[in-house]
C-alpha cells in the first residue's frame, strides 16, 4: 500500500489513536462516497473536531483541488449559525482534510431512516433553518450542489422553543460537480440522484436555484419519507427529474391542504426561472400552504387585528404590549 492512500484505506481501528495533521483521531463518526469523517482531538487548541479525511484519487485530481481550495475557503468565510464551521482545510501524505466543528446529534439522512417522515412542524423549523444558510452561502456567491440529507445535521436545541439546532455541511464537496452528469470517467455514478436537479443533470450552468431544487426533494422527503421521484434505475431516475412532474405531496400525506402540492410544484420546477428565488421564499410559501394562510400572508400579529373606530380620530399611541410582537413569517 503506497503511504499516501494509507490514511484513507486503513481499516477504520487502524486511525483511531494516530495522529494526523495536528489532530489524533478518536473513533470513525461516518462514511460516504468519498470520504471518511473522523471524531479527533484538535492537538493545538485541545478541543474535539470533525476531521473529514477525503479519498485520495480526489487529491489527484487538479479540478477537485482547486474547487476544495475555493469552496472551503469560500465556506469558511461564511459566518453563520447553520453552517458548520470549518476550522481548517489542507492537505498531508496526499491526503485532503477538512477540520470542522463536531456536531453532536445526528444527520437527517439516519433521523429520517429511523424516525419516518417528521410532523409538519418540524419539517418547517429544520427546513427553514437550512434555507437561512442554503440563502447565506448563495449570497456569498457559493451554491452547494449537494444538498441532501446526509449533509443536514440535526443536533440538541437550545430550549423548547428551538428542539434542534440544524447545520448544513459539505459545500462543493461532491464529485457530481466534476463532472456535468455526476458519473466518473468510468461511467459509474458516486452519489446519490434523488436530489440533483434537471440542469446539473443535462450539464447548463448551475445557479442558487439548484440549491433550491435539491433543497425542495429534501424537504418533501422529510415531508413524506421519500424523495420527489424514485425510479427503478439511475437512468430513469435522470429522466424523470428532467421530464416528470413530481406527484402530488399529499397523495401520501392526505393530511396537508391542497396549496402545498403547487408550492412544491413550483419549487421543482423544470426550468430554474420558474423556481422560487431563494430558499426561504420556498419555505414561507411551504409555511403559508401548510396552515392555510393566503400566498404570501403571515400570521396576523396583535397589531394587525388592531382595528381602529373609524369615529375615532384622535391619534393613539400604539397598545404596549404591540411593541415585541413581530409578524409571523418565517
Ligand atoms: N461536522 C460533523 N460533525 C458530526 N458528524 C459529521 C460531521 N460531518 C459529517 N458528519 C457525519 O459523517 C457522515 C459522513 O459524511 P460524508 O463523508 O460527508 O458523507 P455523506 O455526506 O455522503 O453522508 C455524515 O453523514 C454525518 O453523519
Ligand atoms: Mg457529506
Amino acid at each position: 500500500m503506497s503511504r499516501d492512500t494509507s490514511l484513507f484505506t486503513g481499516r477504520p481501528s487502524e486511525l483511531v489513536g494516530r495522529q494526523v495533521a495536528g489532530y489524533r483521531i478518536e473513533q470513525e463518526i461516518g462514511r460516504g462516497g468519498m470520504a471518511v469523517v473522523y471524531r479527533a482531538r484538535d492537538l493545538r487548541l485541545e478541543r474535539t473536531v470533525a476531521l473529514k479525511l477525503l479519498a485520495p484519487e480526489l487529491a489527484r485530481n487538479d479540478t477537485f483541488r482547486r474547487r476544495f481550495t475555493h469552496e472551503s475557503r469560500a465556506a469558511a468565510a461564511i459566518d453563520h449559525p447553520h453552517i458548520v464551521p470549518v476550522f481548517e482545510a489542507g492537505e498531508t501524505d496526499g491526503i485532503l482534510y477538512i477540520a470542522m466543528r463536531y456536531v453532536a446529534g445526528s444527520d437527517l439522512r439516519h433521523l429520517l431512516d429511523r424516525e419516518g417522515p417528521l410532523p409538519p412542524a418540524t419539517a418547517l423549523r429544520v427546513a427553514a433553518q437550512v434555507a437561512s444558510a442554503l440563502d447565506a452561502a448563495h449570497d456569498h456567491g457559493l451554491v452547494h450542489r449537494d444538498v441532501k440529507p446526509g449533509n443536514i445535521l440535526v443536533s440538541r436545541g437550545t430550549d423548547s422553543d428551538h428542539p434542534e439546532h440544524v447545520y448544513l455541511t459539505d459545500f462543493g464537496l461532491t464529485k457530481k460537480s466534476l463532472s456535468l452528469t455526476g458519473f466518473t470517467t468510468v461511467g459509474q455514478f458516486v452519489g446519490t440522484l434523488d436530489y440533483v436537479a434537471p440542469e446539473q443533470i443535462s450539464g447548463r450552468p448551475v445557479d442558487a436555484r439548484c440549491d433550491v431544487y435539491g433543497f425542495a426533494c429534501v424537504v418533501h422527503e422529510t415531508l413524506t419519507g421519500h424523495p420527489p421521484f424514485r425510479r427503478d434505475d439511475d437512468m430513469a431516475l435522470l429522466w424523470a427529474h428532467q421530464y416528470d412532474d413530481p406527484p402530488p405531496l399529499t397523495r401520501t400525506r392526505p393530511d396537508l391542504p391542497e396549496q402545498v402540492d403547487a408550492v412544491f410544484a413550483k419549487a421543482l420546477a423544470k426550468s430554474p426561472e420558474d423556481r422560487y428565488p431563494s430558499c426561504l421564499a420556498f419555505v414561507t410559501a411551504l409555511r403559508n400552504a401548510t396552515t392555510g394562510r393566503a400566498a404570501g400572508g403571515y400570521a396576523p400579529t396583535h397589531v394587525d387585528l388592531h382595528v381602529p373606530d373609524p369615529a375615532d380620530d384622535r391619534p393613539k399611541p400604539p397598545p404596549r404590549w404591540a411593541a415585541p410582537v413581530f409578524g409571523g413569517g418565517v
